[in-house]
């Protein structure tokens, strides 16, 4: 009998262990996870003002977390305007308002637009123009700003929400000054309060800078590729609001330039087909003696643009978006109404960094720098914010726990890009342009390579630098927007400029 007892209890012994080890271990994988959910919420409030120390060749200061109050000699992004006064050259208003708009198969969007256009109206300027642009913000609930993407306006124009400004309130206004200073090139404008849905959404649309004289004589034709999330289809991918294919009428003879823009979040490959072409600008600067090219494949990164140019054939040119097999994006351009497509002239990736031919530059890979930064870009599911995700962390931090890039005005600054992630970002530092000096550890040996938003894919590496130009707090972010929401974002900060403004849960600002 005895026996019979011991037994019996040896035999509900261990389902009791594994049931109480069980308990303990759920206990455990909870109690971390809402520790984690809980420890990964972000400040109610962030200051922009990085800190005044540590400010050494290769120092990556802390972001906010040692902030300073301004201190008395500081300069406020908010004196760091254009002019003030002066009848400007040209004079824009864009009113943010909400509007069911239709692609062109008839699929519809719930729209926030700009002026009820989508995309947002065309702004054509003059390099040297004083440039003027009233936002009127009609949306029911969201803030906006515009940010002048590519343009290196004076760092209180810039537009962005809890940086340079407070978000615009629906039923408030705003109006933006600057002079254009940049190279007569291809540039857009869009919101940067929560860009991942305004931008996503719409608030956008392209800016061309022309120069002082224009005498291009041809077609010029900005072409915004984005994928819109459509009530009927959910994303379709559409260059503005063609998501089919569109014909243009173009004589044979007519010099023919499109301006390719970026304002996805991943990157866009076009495909020019039926004529030799010329890549002649990125992002906003001309290359120097381009050649011609056929079966290559442009990729432009997010945020980026190229512009291409050919003489119109006789015979017909299309452009394709194809990313995707199934994607029927394209522009047909030819003499009359019933020419059929040329083929497909896909092939390899055009690489820039061994386009055109060499010119000076005002500096280069010999140079001496004031400040060199490393940024290895990573990927790692985590939770942020509350929330779990895919996290791309910068030197293994997101926002705002990434690194402040701390400079002062004049230096030159060396930045190397490496992307250990297994996605592509594309990286864009506001107020300044790049020259990107090697790529993959190769000199470049093409043309002058200037950019403002730069692909980096998955193993690639860059070297770019840049003269500490424009004072302000600018923000340098991954162009993918779910990533910069995600905190792929960092800040060059110039030393002695400080910012009033906040961003935050408890503010009315949130750029990304
Ligand atoms: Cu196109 Cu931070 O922006
Ligand atoms: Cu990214």
């Amino acid at each position: 009998m005895p026996l019979f007892l011991e037994k019996q209890a040896r035999w509900w012994l261990l389902p009791v262990r594994l049931l109480l080890c069980l308990i303990v271990v759920t206990l455990c994988i909870s109690g971390w996870y809402s520790w984690s959910v809980q420890a990964s919420r972000l400040p109610d409030r962030i200051p922009m003002t990085g800190n005044t120390t540590g400010n050494t060749v290769d120092s990556m200061t802390g972001h906010t977390m040692q902030h300073q109050q301004g201190q008395q000699n500081d300069v406020s992004v908010t004196d760091l305007v254009g002019p003030q006064s002066g009848e400007p050259n040209e004079r824009f208003t864009l009113v943010a308002q909400e509007a069911q708009m239709r692609l062109r198969s008839g699929a519809t969007v719930n729209a926030w637009t700009f002026n009820g256009q989508l995309p947002g109206p065309e702004l054509r300027v003059h390099q040297g123009d004083l440039v003027e642009v009233k936002l009127i913000n009609r949306l029911s609930r969201a803030g906006v700003t515009l940010h002048w993407h590519g343009l290196d306006v004076p760092n209180g124009e810039d537009g962005v929400a809890g940086v340079t400004q407070n978000a615009v309130q629906p039923g408030e206004s705003f109006t933006y000054r600057f002079v254009v200073k940049n190279h007569a090139g291809t540039y857009w404008y869009h919101s940067h309060q929560d860009s991942l849905e305004a931008v996503g959404k719409g608030l956008f649309g392209p800016l061309i800078v022309l120069p002082p004289r224009d005498s291009f004589a041809g077609k010029d034709i900005p072409i915004l590729a984005h994928s819109w999330l459509t009530k009927e289809r959910g994303s379709q991918e559409a260059f503005g609001i063609t998501d089919t294919m569109q014909r243009l009428t173009v004589q044979p003879g007519t010099p023919v330039r499109l301006r390719l823009i970026n304002t996805d979040s991943l990157p866009v490959s076009f495909v020019l087909s039926g004529t030799p072409f010329k890549v002649i600008a990125i992002d906003g600067t001309d290359l120097n003696a381009p050649t011609d090219l056929t079966r290559q494949r442009l990729l432009v990164a997010a945020g980026g643009r190229y512009d291409i140019q050919f003489t119109m054939p006789g015979t017909a040119v299309s452009l394709d978006w194809t990313n995707k097999k199934s994607s029927k994006v394209r522009f047909l351009l030819s003499q009359d109404a019933t020419a059929s497509a040329p083929a497909l002239a896909d092939g390899p990736v055009f690489n820039p960094a061994t386009y055109g031919s060499r010119q000076k530059t005002p500096f280069g890979l010999s140079s001496h720098f004031d400040k060199e930064f490393t940024l290895i870009l990573d990927d790692m599911i985590g939770f942020y914010d509350g929330k779990m995700e895919s996290l791309w962390p910068i030197n293994g931090k997101v926002f705002p726990n990434t690194p402040m890039l701390m400079v002062h005005e004049g230096d030159l600054v060396k930045v190397s890009f490496v992307n250990r992630s297994w996605m592509d970002h594309p990286m864009h530092l506001h107020g300044h342009h790049m020259l990107v000096l090697s790529y993959n550890g190769r000199p470049v040996t093409g043309s002058p390579w200037w950019v403002d938003t730069l692909n980096v894919a998955p193993g690639e590496s860059y070297d770019v630098a840049f003269r500490a130009d424009n004072p302000g707090i600018w923000m340098d972010h991954c162009h993918n927007l779910d990533h910069a929401a995600a905190g792929m974002i960092l800040h060059l900060g110039y030393e002695g400029v400080s910012s009033p403004f906040e961003v935050g849960h408890d503010t009315i600002n949130q750029p990304e």
